[in-house]
Order: structure tokens, then sequence, then C-alpha cells
């Protein structure tokens, strides 16, 4: 702790954060950075004794009341700060006197915000003065405040003056009625409501003096509460007050009043509840800390931000979310956004998956508001509000005042276009699956959260008929400097893959809870016709990306615009809309934020289309340089980061990083007064977690690919996968490289420490090579024509690598049929599929394919085809490959199908070599199971969510080559070896 960094006069050690000087004109903005909380409340940095300028404000989850404009806000609570220091008649007041010196420090390790001070008083008196404050996360209608007075040159008569003021204002506006007040033997107590909402809150305060003898006093001016205590003191005498708080809302209990003042009757000291308090954090830190040697400044903003997303987590309501601007400021009035989801939501995922779910379920609760706005519009199914707040009605403003006396009114168009806000909750919901597992969550919520929100989408996309294809018209995208575009490649694709996960959740549910499914299907109407709509969408819904370049514009025209050159306008110190008006900003290719790259990097997390390093590199050259990513969006720079760092440009990596990092700590973009840029807070995590310690999901564990800043010494950090913890303790490469040797010389078997000796692969042949689903799925669905049997493309993709046998079982259902029957229908389906294979040619092969085999077969490796399909010699004959292929193991070779592996044992058989020689290329789940059932090893193609079993898994061979893939194999087995030491 002895390492520091200075800046702005703030002080960093690896836990704490100091303030030396108090800069008035920063006052607000470090009322924000000193905020602590418990995940029920918030309460800003302000100062006990008052200060003119001061905004306190005290947060809590869910208590939201009417305003106009803006139609709900959370509103200021109660303030539980207020402790009045008189000395000698003079009171204590940061402006009157004279500060002799002073120090304000956040301890985030501990949860607790101290402040020493010696002053001298206008008429000459020297006392110190020490505040710590805490609102208690072990028990969270808990608030302590301690104040220790000293005085150091003259004995002192001190009065001290705890209080509740009931009088808090959301910038300037009171949202209370007083109910009543009064005292009990053990305090004070104030009994509000809120005069829309009707919300009822009690607070209860009581003193605890020790170091004097005092004479206690209870005056109840109307709101106002408060407790005096009078002293003598003298020079080195300190007198301790401890002031503590409690406090209910009727959100959570019918009479609060009554149970702040039960709960205050029963507390224990202020040093036990403190106590509680730090080894409750103790436990938090476990789970969440991340440490980083090297750097005290990224060391202590990782650790602030963390904490700041700590303290507003929801930790006992699922009616609640973090807003924008956290528990910690006035901006946004306590609105949730995309910010939750996209930005905070991994950081817990990955660490703390119950208060993920805490804040997921509130997406679950408030899906009657997102279906009262998509009726509004006129769609159906749930439409999300662009801003949510108690009931998830929409409730962005529609008109905001202009910046000047002579200025028009504001239209803010999110309210009606920034519609993306739908797939995000559906991708959160996703991976908060995907990493928990929780299938008990997804089948009572999540389900429900994806279809619904999927039937929107199909009523908001348009079909185009001249094009023929499905757009999405006059939307906002990520960027919201363009508030009316059509077809926002971020969106489109946000869309389709939200519908492919709407259809999969569909026979997920019909696979495991039918039950379920068939609640759903009465309540939201899951129609053949509707799923087979969003199929069609899925396949022909427009995304501008041109295959040849690999760019991707981000909406049509975008790239008709007037093009910007963002150096023109350097210095500045503010937003290109504030410089050029919202009109001309639509007008210019500049970027409030990463949009077309922000569909990169969510796609970049399951390695899914449009991602690729290489549309990577060519869509970063372009958008980067048109992003206002100084003053745009807070949003942006951690994004960014991540994207640079994965770029190899590690410099720009970190300067986005610490833009991020520190734009709360150090007010980098000067509205830090408005509160906590949690998103931003969020996108840190996953830039240090996600970017510099690059982790990714491979066999179906994390895997780390760490980049690390220059300096760096160490990353360390916990991840946790479907249940299991996993420690990650990078060091810089090179290091890692020495290590990974030593670690092998002592603790390997010489033989196991090599890298896979490959000698054969062993291909399937649909979705690999070729894809002849489509013929398959055409025969199939003439036979079920001509039976009359339901079958449609979704069931067709529940057949993936199913054999014939049991793909007719699955389509014929209940009704039953004898074995001749069957096996007719069999045959008959077969010759109109091999009728139509009859046109396969070698344009069929899949991209990359040929390359591929040419480059094995040189590394002389031996090729065999490993498929369940009767008919693959004659397709692998018109694809043109027969005289590259070794062996084919087909539908004749072995009995038992895939999961089993004696398909693939056979190939191996059949190629002369040992199981653990042969890679396996994969597109179906069973086909992975079956390879490492045999020993092999394994790449599977398509998302993990299908073949995330495999050692190594890539959307399809088109960007791959031998030497990648032996890399990543060797990876594979590296990441093998070390789980197994
Ligand atoms: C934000 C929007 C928001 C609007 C109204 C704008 O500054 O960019 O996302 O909806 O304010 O709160
Ligand atoms: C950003 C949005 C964000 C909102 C709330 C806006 O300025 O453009 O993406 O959701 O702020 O943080």
């Amino acid at each position: 702790m002895d390492i520091k960094a200075h800046s702005q006069h703030l002080t960093y050690t690896d836990w704490t954060v100091s303030e030396t000087h108090l800069a008035p004109e920063r006052f607000n903005s470090r009322e924000t950075t000193f905020t602590i909380g418990n995940g029920y409340l918030g309460t800003r940095g302000s100062f006990e004794e008052g200060y003119s300028r001061a905004l306190p404000a005290t947060l809590i989850h869910g208590v939201y009341d009417e305003v106009p404009i803006v139609y709900t806000e959370l509103a200021n609570c109660p303030d539980w700060l207020p402790l009045v220091v008189i000395v000698d008649g003079d009171r204590f007041r940061l402006e009157r006197g004279e500060i002799l010196s002073y120090e304000r420090q956040l301890d985030v390790q501990r949860g607790v915000l101290s402040r020493k001070v010696r002053w001298r008083s206008p008429s000459g008196i020297t006392i110190d003065i020490v505040f710590e404050r805490f609102a208690s996360i072990a028990d969270q209608h808990v608030l302590g405040l301690r104040c220790q007075v000293t005085p150091v040159d003259s004995e002192s008569a001190i009065e001290v003056q705890a209080s509740i003021n009931g009088y808090p204002e959301n910038q300037g506006f009171n949202h209370w009625e007083l109910l009543d007040q009064g005292k009990t033997e053990h305090g004070v107590w104030l009994n509000l409501r809120t005069r829309s909402s009707r919300i009822q809150l009690g607070m209860a305060t009581g003193i605890k003096l020790s170091g004097a003898e005092a004479s206690l006093q209870v005056t109840n001016p109307p709101g106002y509460p408060t407790l005096t205590a009078s002293f003598l003191a003298s020079p080195g005498q300190t007198v301790t007050v401890e002031k503590l708080v409690t406090v209910f809302t009727s959100l959570e209990c019918e009479n609060p009043v009554e149970v702040a003042c039960e709960k205050l009757a029963q507390l224990p000291e202020y040093s036990s509840l403190l106590d509680a308090h730090v080894q409750a954090w103790d436990e938090v830190w476990q789970k969440s800390d991340i440490v980083i040697e090297g750097d005290v400044t990224a060391q202590l903003a990782v650790r602030y931000n963390l904490f700041q997303l700590l303290i507003c987590a929801p930790r006992n309501n699922d009616r609640v979310s973090i807003p924008a601007k956290t528990l910690s400021g006035f901006g946004y009035r306590g609105h949730i956004f995309w910010d939750t989801e996209i930005f905070i939501l991994p950081f817990f995922i990955y660490t703390q998956p119950e208060l993920a779910r805490n804040m997921l379920t509130y997406r679950y609760h408030t899906l009657p508001g997102a279906r009262r706005k998509a009726v509004h519009y006129g769609y159906k199914g749930a439409m999300y509000a662009w801003e949510s707040a108690e009931t998830g009605d929409e409730v962005t403003p529609r008109w905001l005042p202009p910046n000047d006396f002579y200025g028009e009114d504001i239209r803010i168009w999110c309210r009606d276009r920034e519609i993306h806000i739908s797939a995000d909750v559906a991708y959160a919901t996703w991976f908060y699956w995907q990493a928990t597992g929780d299938d008990e969550w997804m089948r009572d919520c999540g389900a429900e959260i994806i279809l619904d929100t999927a039937i929107f989408w199909s009523s908001r996309v348009e079909y185009n008929t001249k094009y023929e294809r499905y757009e999405i018209r006059e939307v906002i995208g990520a960027d919201e400097y363009h508030e009316f575009v059509h077809n926002n490649a971020f969106t489109n694709r946000m869309v389709q893959w939200h519908l492919e996960k709407a259809l999969y959740i569909y026979d997920w549910l019909g696979n495991n809870f039918p039950e379920k499914l068939n609640e759903l299907d009465q309540k939201l109407n899951l129609s053949s016709g509707r799923r087979s709509r969003w199929n069609d969408i899925i396949a022909n819904i427009w995304i501008p990306y041109d295959e040849s370049t690999g760019l991707i514009e981000q909406f049509e025209g975008f790239f008709q615009l007037q093009d910007i050159n963002l150096e023109e306008y350097e210095p500045r110190t503010k937003s290109m809309q504030a410089i050029l008006g919202i009109e001309e900003g639509n007008k210019r290719q500049v970027l409030k934020q990463p949009d077309v790259l922000m569909l990169l990097y969510l796609m970049r997390q399951s390695q899914e289309f449009p991602y690729s390093q290489k549309t990577l590199e060519k869509n970063w050259d372009y958008y980067a340089p048109r992003t206002d990513i100084s003053y745009g969006s807070s949003l942006g720079p951690a994004i960014h980061a991540i994207l640079a760092s994965d770029l190899g440009k590690t410099a720009e990596a970190y300067e986005r990083f610490m833009q991020a990092a520190l734009v709360d700590l150090e007010d980098v973009r000067g509205n830090a007064a408005d509160g906590i840029h949690g998103a931003s807070a969020g996108g840190v995590w996953q830039a240090v977690v996600l970017g510099f310690g690059g982790i990714q999901i491979g066999n179906d564990e994390p895997v780390a690919h760490p980049h690390l800043p220059h300096g760096w010494r160490r990353l360390k950090f916990n991840f946790l996968w479907r249940g299991k913890w996993h420690a990650f303790d990078l060091r810089p490469q090179e290091d890692m490289e020495t290590r990974r040797h030593a670690d092998m010389e002592i603790s390997l078997p010489a033989s196991s420490s090599e890298s896979p000796n490959i000698r054969g692969f062993i291909f399937d042949l649909d979705g690999v090579l070729t894809d002849t689903a489509e013929y398959h799925y055409l025969a199939w669905q003439k036979l079920a024509d001509e039976e009359g049997l339901l079958f449609n493309r979704e069931a067709n993709e529940g057949l993936r690598g199913v054999s014939r046998r049991e793909s007719l079982l699955r389509i014929v259902g209940d009704k039953h049929y004898p074995e001749e029957k069957l096996q007719e229908m069999m045959d008959r389906k077969n010759q109109y599929y091999v009728d139509s294979i009859q046109n396969i040619s070698p344009k069929d092969l899949l991209p990359g394919v040929l390359t591929l085999l040419d480059e094995l077969r040189q590394a002389g490796i031996k090729i065999a085809l490993g498929s369940a399909s009767k008919n693959a010699r004659p397709v692998v004959e018109k694809l043109g490959i027969a005289n590259r292929i070794d062996a084919i193991a087909d539908g004749y070779s072995v009995q038992r199908p895939k999961p089993a592996p004696d398909l693939f044992l056979y190939a191996a058989n059949q190629l002369g070599l040992e199981p653990a020689q042969c890679v396996v290329v994969e597109d179906a789940e069973a086909g992975i199971e079956a390879a490492l059932a045999a020993g092999m090893w394994t790449v599977g193609l398509g998302p993990a969510s299908r073949v995330g079993e495999a050692h190594v898994i890539l959307p399809n061979l088109a960007d791959t080559d031998w030497t990648k893939l032996r890399a990543k194999l060797n990876d594979a087995a590296a990441q093998q070896q070390k789980a197994r030491v």
C-alpha cells in the first residue's frame, strides 16, 4: 500500500482514493465520486454539516415518483447524514473559518468513507473532526455514521446535532408528504410518503456518545427530527458520537416506520455493525476482485468501478435494476437503459450470477409494460422501453427543453426508434443462461422474455418486395447521432440473432419442458406459422455487409453522407453533436459511439457472423476514426479498448481503457456530477477480463488469451462458469512463455508435454464439407406433405446430424405406423433426396474446404469422411473431392449411430491411426459427442450453444487454415494439460 499515484488532488493506493484538497468547483462531481451504498440504497458523498452548493442524495431502488416531462424518477429520499458540530457557538462548515488540514478517503475494500479535518473556527478555536460512514451490506436497512471531535488547543463547549432531513429535493422538486414523526426511548423517527406513487418510507435514528459526560436532548421541528448532545471537551480529549439509522419502505414491508423503529431498538454497537459490514465486503471481493500489479492507477480505478457497481446491484430484490447513473445522481432520473444488460451485466454474470439474475428478472416482471408499449405502437408481443422504470412502460422523455432561452424544444426520438433494446435484453438473457446453466430460470422467466420480444420483431420488420428481403426502417441504432435510419446493421443482425435464439429456445422447451412450452404457446401464440415467419426473417433479413471487402455499412446510405475528419476539430471539450448541432450531425459520417463495431463486439463472444478478425480490422479502420470517442457517449471507450487490444493496438487500447476507468474519478467528460457512469464501469470489467485477459469460452470452459498493457506485471481475477470458479493469474507474455516452460519441465510427463501428434482428419459431410441440408429438408417436406404430417423448416433444424430413422420418428411424432410403412417412407424420402442430389457439383463445396483439404494433404495428413449418410459416397464424388479422401465411413459402416463413437473409430481404423492422432470436424452436437467419446480431437463448426463441447470452435471453415488450426489445437491441448496438472 505504499505505492501512490496522484492526480487532480486525488491520491490512489491500491484500495483507496483520497482527496487532500477541497476544490469548490469540483464539489458536485466529488459528491458523486464519494458515493457509498449497499445494493438497497446509494448515498452521495455530501458533507454531514452541509455545504452551500451541495446536492445531497440518497436514492433507494424502486422508490420512483411521478414528475413532469420525464414521467417518473427516483425520488431523493430523506437525508440521513446531517450532523452539525457547534464549537463554542461557531457552527462547523468548510466555507467558514480556516481549513488547516483536510483529507477525504474512500476505502473500497471496506466500503467506508471517512474525512479528517483540522479546522480553526472564526473565533480562533482549533479542533480535529473525523467523520466515518458506511451503508451496511451485511444488513441493508442499516446505516452508520461516526463523528469524533478533539479540541486541539483549548477547552471547548461542543454541541452535536444529529438529524434526519425530511425535505430532500430532486433539483428543486420535493416528492414527499410528511405523515408523522416522533421519538422513542432509542431515538427519533420520521414517516413520509411519496406524493403520487404513494410509497411510504420510515426512517429512525439514534445516537450514542462516548468520551465525555453529555446532556442529550430531543427536538422535533416538522420534518427534521433532531438529537442534540452537549458536552465540554479539553484539548486532546476525543469525544465520539455514533449515529445509527434504519430505513424501510412499503416496497418491502407493510408498516415501514414501525419496522424501522423496532430495528433501531435491536441494533448492536456501531463497531459490531461495522465489523459485519467489512466482513461482508471481504466475501464480495473474494469473488469479484481484480488484481493488477505494476499500475496503481489502473488497479485502484478498476476496483473503484467494480465498487460502484457492487453498491448499486440489487441483492434482495428482483423488481428493480441498475439505472444508467446507478444510485448516485440525478442524471437520467434513475431510468434503466441497455447500459445494464449489455455493459454492466457481464461483470455480474461471471462473478455473482445471482445478482445478474435479479436484474434480468426485473425485465421479466416488466414484460407487461413492454407489451403495453408494443400495443401502443401497433405491434405485437413485447417491445421493451428504451428507458424503463418501475413498470416497464416507456419513460423516455418525448421532449426536452433547449439549452438556451430562445431555442426550440428538442424531440427525443429514442422512445420511438431506439428499438435494439429488446434484442439487447434477449442477448443478456441468453448469455446469463449459457454461463450459469440456470435452466429453471430460463424456463420460468428467460424463455418468455426471448419469445415475446421475438414476436415483437416479427411484427416490426417489413418485407421489401422489390428486393425480396426483410428490412427494419426508421430506427436509431447504437449510434444516437443518426436519428432516422433504415436497416441499421447492428439492429438487423441483433434481430436475426435474437430470432435464431428464439427458435432454439422453443425447441429446447419442447424437448425439456413441454408443459411450459404449452403454457407459453397458449399465452403468446407460438404457432408454426409464426415460427416459420421467424425462420423466413432469419434467412432473408438484410444485413448491409459487403462480402468482398468485409465492410459493413452502418445503415442504408451511411457511406453517402458527408465525410468528416474529426482531427480538424481538435482540441475540443464538447461533443460533436454540441459542435455541429443535431441536424448537421445527422448528415455526416460521425458516430456518437460504436455501432458496427458494437455489433462486432457482441458477436465476438460466440465468434458469430459477421465477426472475424478480418471484418474487425476492416471496420475498425473505417469507423474508429469517425467515432466521437472523447465526448460522444461514455459507453464507447471501453468497447474500443477491447477491440483495439484484439487488433494489437495496445497503446490505443490502454488509452481508451483509462478514459473509461477514470471517467468518474477524474471527471474526464465533465459530467460526473450527474452520477456514476454505470455502463462505463461495466465496460471497464469487460475491458480487463475479456479484453486484456482475453477470456473466451473454449471447450466449455474459460480460456485466457492475454495481452496485458505495457507495464502490467500481473493480472489476476476469478471467473465463474457453470458453477465452477476459474482462477486466472496472468503475467506479461514473455513471463508466461518462461513460466509455461518451467511448469512443464517440472510437472508434466515428457510424453504429454508435447502438442498433439495429428496424423489424420475425419470430416463430417453435411454442414462441414457441403450443405445438403436443403436437399434433405425438401425431401422430408415432400414426404410430410404427401402424408399430411406437420413439418417445416424449424422442425427441420432439429434434425441436424440425426439419422434417417430417428428423423422420421420425430416427424411422425405421436402417430403410430407399422414398421413396413416406416421403412417405405424412409425409402421414399431417400429416393427424393437421391434424385435431388444429382445436381450437386464442386460449386456446392463450402468456402475454405478445398484449400484446407489440399493443405492437409501437403502436410502429409490423412483424410477420411465420417458421415451417417448412406449417400456419402455419391455426394463426395459429385463434389469432386473423392481423390482427396483416403477412407470413407458412412451410413453402411457401423450399426450404432452418433453419438456412439463407432463411426469415427471405424474411420480411424481405416486410416491406420490411433484415435488420439485424429481430429474430427463436425457441426452437430451428437457428432462432437461421438468424437470425444472416441478419444479424438474435435473442431466444432457453429455456435457454442451447439458445438460448445469441441476443443476448437469455429463458425465454419472459411477463414481458417492448417497453421491456425494447429495453433488452436495446441492451445486446447495446453489448456487440457493445465487442467490436469
Ligand atoms: C440520450 C438518450 C436518452 C435521452 C433522454 C439523451 O441524451 O442520448 O439515450 O433517451 O437523452 O433521456
Ligand atoms: C447513449 C446511450 C446510453 C444512454 C444512457 C446515451 O448518451 O448514447 O447509448 O444508453 O446515454 O447511458
